[in-house]
């Protein structure tokens, strides 16, 4: 991995693949028959790479919307603070919500936009994480579809950023320090 600053793999394109869709079979089979309206909701910006395979594998008729929420500065560390940076466009209210992230590290984020579209009176709200750091966390989420737990080691790729970098990267690398 010339000039990537990546040092080692993690998920690989392929793993990536059958976990977006064994994700999308799981989710399927969830609101199958359910009746109502889907709105799929991504945190921007790690999950856009994410939510883009995904929802082309659930077979329910769905919106998607996203929203901006900043909860690190440029390093690697969190800082436990979140900030709406966006909203969303379409109301929730009524309609069955999933929330897309990246990953879940601490679940501070998490806690608190969950803890803010519940107050908008979605019908249903599920939760799907691609990764999940469950060493690292620190407030209890629940997660309802989960891709992958991994190590706490910082990764980036598939979406996932270091300073806003790397998220072009078609797999899941870990950083070399
Ligand atoms: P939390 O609030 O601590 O759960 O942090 C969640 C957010 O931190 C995610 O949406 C990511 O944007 C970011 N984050 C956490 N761990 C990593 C990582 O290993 N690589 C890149 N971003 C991460
Ligand atoms: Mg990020």
């Amino acid at each position: 991995m010339p000039d990537t600053g990546i040092t080692r793999i993690l998920v690989k394109e392929a793993e990536i693949a059958k976990i977006v869709a064994g994700l999308g079979e799981e989710i399927t089979e969830h609101y199958r028959g359910i009746g109502g309206e889907l709105i799929v909701v991504g945190l921007l910006r790690g999950s856009f790479v994410f939510m883009a395979d995904l929802i082309r594998t659930i077979h329910y008729p769905l919106v998607v919307d996203f929203m901006a929420v900043s909860s690190y500065g440029t390093g690697t560390v969190s800082s436990g603070d979140v900030k709406i940076v966006m909203d969303l466009d379409e109301s929730v209210e009524g309609k069955h919500l999933l929330l897309v992230e990246d990953i879940i590290d601490t679940g501070s984020t998490f806690k608190k936009v969950i803890r803010m579209l519940s107050n908008r009176n979605p019908q249903s709200l599920r939760v799907c994480t691609f990764l999940n750091k469950p060493s690292r966390r620190k407030y209890d989420v629940q997660i309802d579809f989960c891709g992958r737990d991994i190590p706490d080691e910082f990764v980036c790729g598939y979406g996932l950023d270091f300073a806003q970098k790397y998220r072009n990267l078609p797999y899941v690398g870990v950083l070399g320090k």
